[in-house]
């Protein structure tokens, strides 16, 4: 596995790939990589001739009172994981490489960026989808792999991948959980053993509204309640149902839908979801009539 510092060296080195005919799959990461990283590095080996992952924790999108001092670094560990999944090249610029002085430059995509995290952390987005676009310029990659777990930076991608007409193909993968149900996050990491067994509220609470949509509730406010009452009084960012493409809140099920989550435990901001496609309304839920 080779590392490479430089944005010329990346595309040096993607563009010689390219010319030996071979399709390159790319996993944006921060490192501190867990088993949800690995997923996708996996993935990314499987569907492509050569995997690449990039190790790289953006300034651009903490806020001014974000983690970004103390966000998990871990560099010789993350190398070994990323080798051990089957990825050929790690793409690791500096911060100066990736934002020399005179940097003047910013892509932000617009509406999608507005509500969910977006209303709490502004600037964020344009952050991720600024270090995004230089890093497919870079690493120039076929396919790129991006976990449900932040469903938003998802959607939020794939319409900036579009509307730059980048032709990279975005894979939206789902979300790992530790075997108890807590989404697996770098961020797990700040928890003490205390808020890690509160922190376990989020992913209850949203595999209980997973059952009411199974069962065939469509009213949206209901099932945000549901949710809200079973955050054992964990403060919530938000709770929100919203379109799965255009991430507009719903009012009533149909179609695909992401529940959303992002809530605080203790000093930590964690975020959760479940995404759930109603079946065709003629379907419905399994009645007794349908069953016959
Ligand atoms: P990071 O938080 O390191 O996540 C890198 C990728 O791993 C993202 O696509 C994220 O959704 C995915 N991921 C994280 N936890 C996961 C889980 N439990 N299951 C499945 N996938 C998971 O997201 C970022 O970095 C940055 O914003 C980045 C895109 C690299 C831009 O800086």
């Amino acid at each position: 596995m080779i590392v490479l510092r430089e944005p010329n060296e990346m595309r040096r080195w993607s563009f010689e790939r390219r010319r030996e005919g071979k399709t390159i799959g790319f996993v944006p990461t921060m490192g501190a990589l867990h088993e949800g990283h690995a997923s996708l590095m996996r993935e990314a080996g499987r569907k492509n001739d050569v995997a690449v992952a990039s190790i790289f924790v953006n300034p651009t999108q903490f806020g001014p009172n974000e983690d970004f001092n103390k966000y998990p670094r871990m560099f010789d560990a993350d190398c070994a994981m990323a080798r051990e999944c089957g990825v050929v090249a790690v793409y690791a610029p500096t911060a100066g490489m990736m934002y020399p002085p005179g940097y003047a430059t910013t892509v932000s995509v617009a509406r999608l960026t507005e509500g969910l995290c977006g209303r709490s952390r502004p600037g964020h987005f344009s952050g991720v989808t600024t270090v995004v676009a230089k890093l497919f310029n870079a690493v120039m990659p076929h396919r790129a792999y991006f976990g449900q777990k932040d469903a938003q930076q998802c959607a939020v991608i794939r319409r900036m991948a579009r509307d730059l007409d980048t032709g990279v193909e975005i894979v939206e993968m789902p979300i790992v959980r530790e075997p108890d149900g807590l989404a697996m996050s770098s961020r797990n990491a700040y928890l003490s053993a205390d808020e890690r067994a509160k922190a376990l509220a989020l992913s209850r609470a949203l595999f209980h509204a997973q059952s009411l949509l199974e069962n065939g509730r469509r009213d949206a406010r209901e099932i945000v309640r549901a949710v809200r009452e079973r955050l054992d009084g964990i403060e919530a960012d938000y709770v929100e149902l919203v379109d799965a493409e255009n991430l507009e809140p719903v009012n009533e099920v149909s179609g695909c839908v992401v529940l959303a989550v992002a809530a605080r435990v203790g000093a930590t901001r964690l975020i959760d979801n479940i995404k759930y496609c109603a079946p065709a309304a003629s379907a419905g839920p399994h009645t007794e009539e349908s069953a016959k």
